[in-house]
């Protein structure tokens, strides 16, 4: 079954509304396979919306997914396609955030406008897929720095007696 990839953005994390957007990915039938909380850097946000990279809008929309903590959900559903079952909860993209329709989420939790629409949606499996490897390879950067650069093995002739594991380069 193909996955797909919404991400509740930094501003609708900051005004409380994670767990209520959430819960609409969910109610509609929709399978959280991981749920990620993360904060992209600005590099990680670029390459996200690479695809995008050449709009007018790219700066403000690297800002709105980079700002603070969002909640990545690798989702999929059972019957439907996932990609197309979050875009039509999301709401297509309209200039005017008044325009979004009520019963989507961009018009239920409305945000400022242009690309602080609360939410992203995956435009394709393939699109999620690249978009999930830019999450997954922030949490590797992240392991890394923390065990500075060093990864962990579990082999036993590597583990000192009554450890259960040791840095090797
Ligand atoms: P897009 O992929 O067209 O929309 P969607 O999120 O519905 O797939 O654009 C990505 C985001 O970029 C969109 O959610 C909000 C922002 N955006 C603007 O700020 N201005 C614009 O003119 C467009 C087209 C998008
Ligand atoms: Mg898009």
């Amino acid at each position: 079954m193909k996955r797909t990839v919404a991400i509740i953005k930094p501003d609708a994390v900051y005004d409380g509304l994670w767990e209520s957007i959430r819960s609409r990915y969910i109610e509609a039938g929709l399978e959280v396979v991981e749920e990620i909380h993360l904060t992209l850097t600005d590099e990680e946000a670029r390459d996200f919306y690479a695809p995008h990279s050449t709009k007018r809008f790219f700066g403000g929309l690297v800002l709105s997914m980079s700002f603070r903590p969002c909640v990545a959900l690798l989702l999929k559903h059972p019957t439907k396609d996932a990609v197309e079952v979050v875009r039509a909860l999301n709401g297509a993209y309209t200039a005017n955030p008044s325009d979004y329709p009520k019963g989507t989420i961009r018009g239920d939790f409305r945000g400022a406008g242009g690309p602080f629409n609360r939410v992203h949606g995956s435009e394709s499996a393939e699109e999620a897929v690249r978009e999930w490897e830019v999450v997954l390879a922030h949490l590797a950067h992240k392991e890394k720095l923390k065990t500075k650069g060093y990864s962990v093995s579990y082999r036993p002739e590597y583990c000192p007696r009554g450890t259960t594991g040791i840095w090797v380069p």
